[in-house]
């Protein structure tokens, strides 16, 4: 297993410089005067008081290439329009049923679940919107951004994975092989898109992003381990216990199975020693790390 040293916090100006952006976006996108409340609901489901780790990871990224990251602000929006898209309708009674998140008041349960559904929608599609007219003097950027968030979060990345979530939900046939798949797929797969999303902005070489994708799919892979082993916890701002109460196929069923967790971590640190080889990448490594020891 990775060593870790305590003190490591994701880097709380990137986190700010992030929100400042997303709040210009919020106040341009979801606080016009409407008889509905689609905008107020997306404006509370952005608002949560999220980790923001993927646009933290994005602009991390893309300061191993380049010394100015505001190029990469519009690509942070976009993945975390997406996440936070996701996260709403994981919670809707359909799926995970929940009525906590980010330590607040679920979307459906605040606003309803059409609501909800609509957010979602609203979210998903907003995201492109913010990489089409964000990037709209570089069209070659703007569709390599496109296609990569595309990839990782529709029917072949995220959303598989929340289908086989919904799947193996309830059944004992499961295996270590269905899980890390799973999890690649619903986490891992977004997470990897995050670093190549920050190295896309920088302009880095194609042989550099294929090594940032390996590294991501390792950490989005253990970030998802951190996050099923968290499920009994309280402070995380969910309910606790949710996935054992609802036979989730989470890490809770391998924790006897040392083969996986030694896979993950033997992953995980090729992946560290990787990124070493990247010039500058200390703070990066030190947002990785942070992650691991994280509470919530
Ligand atoms: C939770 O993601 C869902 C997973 C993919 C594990 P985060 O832990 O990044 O959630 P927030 O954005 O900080 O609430
Ligand atoms: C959700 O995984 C991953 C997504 C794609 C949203 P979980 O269902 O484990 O996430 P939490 O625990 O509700 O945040
Ligand atoms: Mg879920
Ligand atoms: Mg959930
Ligand atoms: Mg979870």
């Amino acid at each position: 297993m990775i060593c870790l040293t305590r003190g490591q916090d994701l880097d709380q100006e990137l986190k700010r410089l992030f929100e400042s952006h997303l709040e210009r976006w919020i106040g341009d996108h979801y606080l016009s005067e409407s008889p509905d409340s689609l905008g107020q609901a997306c404006a509370y489901a952005l608002r949560t008081p999220g980790k923001r780790v993927r646009p933290i990871l994005l602009l991390e990224t893309c300061r191993l290439f380049s010394p100015s990251i505001e190029c990469a602000l519009n690509a942070a929006l976009a993945i975390e329009l997406v996440h936070t898209y996701s996260l709403v309708h994981d919670d809707l009674p359909a799926m995970d049923d929940d009525e906590w998140r980010r330590g607040k008041a679920t979307v459906h349960k605040l606003f309803g679940e059409a609501t909800a559904i609509l957010v979602g929608d609203a979210l998903l599609t907003d995201a492109f919107s913010a990489l089409a007219v964000g990037y709209r003097d570089q069209a070659r950027l703007a569709i390599d951004l496109s296609g990569e968030l595309a990839k990782a979060s529709g029917s072949g990345g995220m959303v598989h994975g929340q289908a086989l979530d919904m799947f193996w939900g309830g059944r004992s046939d499961h295996t270590g092989e269905a899980l890390v798949l799973l999890h690649t797929k619903k986490t891992a797969s977004l997470l990897a898109t995050t670093l190549v999303m920050g190295a896309l902005c920088a302009g880095a070489l194609p042989q550099d992003l294929v090594r940032l994708r390996r590294i991501g799919l390792a950490v989005g892979l253990n970030f998802q381990l951190c996050d099923d082993l968290l499920d009994s916890a309280s402070g995380t701002g969910k309910s606790p216990g949710k996935d054992r109460a609802q036979k989730k196929l989470s890490f809770l069923n391998f924790t006897d199975d040392l083969g996986i967790r030694t896979t993950i971590a033997d992953e995980l640190g090729l992946a560290y020693r990787e990124l070493a080889n990247f010039p500058n990448s200390d703070r990066l490594v030190a947002s990785l790390k942070a992650l691991e020891q994280r509470s919530s």
